[in-house]
């Protein structure tokens, strides 16, 4: 299964992902994820990218979807993916467009978690994250069961550096300028998966995979 996980900064999306891809055996792509992990290694493309993104600005699009690209291309997206993150502008929706049909492969779904404003802002200021397996977690709604420790890998876990009151406000702007309009886009395909994410983390699961099966 070919699939998208979408919805703004704090939806949940790395939260569902992660058990997601377990239970249906594909693999997650997060460019987020891929971007933090260029800046830990020092590349040249990490340098760049820290820039964009502790301002709470996306990196350009030629950059993630050349990224991308090489990214599906690899033997473990042969089985299925979970794009987490991507696309976010309406250019790289038509860019993932072309690569797949070029790949004669097709998504199945687009997963769009919705999550009032308000309720994002303590979603991401409170969040803290393994820097090991990439798990997220939360200080009040999905705290670990060793305080500041990682429940699967027991990595100390930290708090990103774009997860501030002024990054996490010029994001949620950014998702609304330029990745909002992504929604129509898939609805428009007929493949949007309209999915309440203001609920518990386990309700919005069952309520993915009961969609998923439709
Ligand atoms: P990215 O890492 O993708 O960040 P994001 O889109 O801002 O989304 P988050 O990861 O913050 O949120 P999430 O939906 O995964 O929430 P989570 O599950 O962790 O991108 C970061 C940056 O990289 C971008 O700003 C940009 O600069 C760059 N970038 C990445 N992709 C790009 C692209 N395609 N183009 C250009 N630039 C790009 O949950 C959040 C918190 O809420 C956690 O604490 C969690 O425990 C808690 N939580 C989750 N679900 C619930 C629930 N149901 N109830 C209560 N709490 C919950
Ligand atoms: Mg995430
Ligand atoms: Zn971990």
């Amino acid at each position: 299964m070919n699939l998208l996980i979408m919805g703004p900064p704090g939806a949940g999306k790395g939260t569902q992902a992660e058990v997601l891809v377990k239970e249906l055996n594909i693999t997650h792509i997060s460019t987020g994820d891929m971007f933090r992990a260029a800046i830990k290694e020092g590349t040249d493309m990490g340098i760049k990218a820290k820039e964009y993104m502790d301002k709470g600005a996306l990196v350009p699009d030629e950059v993630v979807v050349g990224m991308v690209k090489d990214r599906l291309a690899k033997p473990d997206c042969a089985g299925g993916f979970l794009l987490d993150g991507f696309p976010r502008t309406v250019e790289q929706a038509e860019a993932l467009d072309t690569t797949l049909r070029e790949m004669g492969i097709k998504l199945n779904g687009v997963i769009n978690i919705a999550v009032p404003r308000e309720k994002l802002i303590a979603r991401l200021t409170g969040r803290r994250v393994c820097p090991v397996c990439g798990a997220s977690y939360h200080v009040l709604f999905n705290k670990p069961e060793v305080e500041g420790k990682c429940n699967s890998c027991g990595g100390e876990l930290y708090q990103r550096s774009d997860d501030n009151d002024e990054a996490v406000d010029t994001r949620l702007d950014v998702y609304e300028d330029q990745t909002q309009p992504l929604v129509d886009y898939y609805a428009n395909q007929g493949l949007l998966l309209n999915i309440n994410g203001d609920q518990e983390i386990k309700k919005v699961l069952e309520d993915i995979l009961a969609d998923l099966k439709k």
